[in-house]
């Protein structure tokens, strides 16, 4: 029999459930217990997968269960991950590591000083698109990356009816952590200056109070990149997302789209470009997506005493270059990303 990790999950919601899918489907993993502060919610995840369910994290900081994810709304990753950490637990936490700065700040601090092991979830770096970019800019077909582009935005509806908390997240919370991360994943370099301008008013006359759309662009040691986000994209586009992305060398030119996969859905109603479906096994009965593959890879870290990919300081650094974008919107003026790090 193999050894198998205990594991626990805070956070049951769209995307939560699926960390119980896959600890209860990965064979090193031992799915115990899941909590939500929505009791009727977690008493349900807990009896399709037969495990132990709670309302109160601070039940789970003196179990015996020592690895956790936390997939709470983006405002609320503090509390569950602070009191985890400070538990000495392995916790992998769901990205933007927080939506503060200084929160931010303590959860790393804690992290550092625990000997269990932490990883914020980056899925897209386990994407097999974004890993041939950084593959082909390591192996140098773009020569010394100098420009880039990076433009991730969701449909309307997901601001409008996925999350309850959109007014308290926004696109520059839940989108910029991904591609900003994988920017500076891939060139290697880390941020100084961003500069940003925004718009708000269509999401806030619907009663979600952020921004509708940013565009930022982020000076890295010696490569300037416009990241660019909206969560207003009308809900007749073919994809609920709407990414597209360029990087620039001195030597090559890079261009990405990931909205569509090379296939499309058109009857007289609608015209779709589907996504693989997230949530559920395929047909052969296996979780195969790459957005499954971090939740795996934090176990066989825990299991192996390997230190994983994405360490909190790499949460902590994409806070900090969203507080930046903040930052400059409100005060018009370029923002030092390393000052707000020191
Ligand atoms: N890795 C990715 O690419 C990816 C994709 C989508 C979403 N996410 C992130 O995952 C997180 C969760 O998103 P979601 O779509 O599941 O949100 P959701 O609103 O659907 O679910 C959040 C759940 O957390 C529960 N909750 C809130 N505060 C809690 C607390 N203190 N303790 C326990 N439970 C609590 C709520 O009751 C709710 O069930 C967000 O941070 C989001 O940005 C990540």
């Amino acid at each position: 029999m193999p050894e198998q990790l205990k594991v626990g999950v805070v956070g049951l919601g769209i995307w939560g459930q699926n960390h119980p899918l896959v600890y209860d489907d990965y064979h090193r993993a031992d799915l115990a217990v899941v909590c939500d502060l929505d009791e009727e919610r977690a008493r349900a995840v807990a009896a399709t997968y037969g495990c132990d369910w709670t309302t109160d994290v601070s039940e789970l900081a003196s179990s015996d269960v020592a690895t956790f994810s936390v997939a709470t709304p983006d405002h609320a990753h503090f509390e569950p991950a602070r009191t985890l950490l400070e538990a000495g637990k392995n916790v992998l936490v769901e990205k933007p590591l927080a939506t503060d700065l200084a929160q931010a700040k303590e959860l790393t601090r804690l992290a550092e000083g625990s000997s269990g092991k932490s990883m914020v979830d980056y899925h897209l770096r386990w994407s097999p698109d974004w890993g041939l970019v950084k593959d082909a800019v390591e192996q140098g077909e773009l020569g010394d990356p100098v420009m880039g582009y990076v433009r991730l935005s969701d449909a309307i509806e997901v601001a409008e009816n996925w999350l309850s908390w959109a007014g308290r997240s926004g696109p520059h919370w839940f989108l910029f952590p991904h591609t900003m991360d994988l920017v500076r994943w891939i060139i290697g370099q880390e941020p100084r200056r961003v500069f940003a301008a925004g718009h708000r008013g269509v999401l806030a006359a619907k009663g979600v109070d952020t921004w509708d759309c940013i565009q930022a662009v982020v000076e890295f040691d010696s490569c300037q990149v416009t990241f660019e986000t909206s969560w207003i994209i009308p809900n007749g586009n073919p994809s609920v997302l709407d990414c597209h992305a360029s990087l620039y060398g001195d030597k090559g030119k890079i261009d990405l789209d990931q909205d569509y996969a090379g296939i499309s859905f058109v009857n007289d109603t609608k015209s779709s470009y589907p996504w693989v479906p997230l949530g559920k096994k395929d047909r052969w009965g296996r979780l195969d997506h790459y957005m499954y593959a971090p939740m795996r890879y934090f176990v066989d870290c825990v299991l192996d005493d390997r230190t994983p990919e994405c360490p909190l300081r790499d949460g902590l650094v994409g806070v900090a270059m969203i507080h930046a974008v903040l930052r400059s919107l409100e005060t018009g003026q370029p923002v030092d990303v390393q000052e707000l790090l020191a």
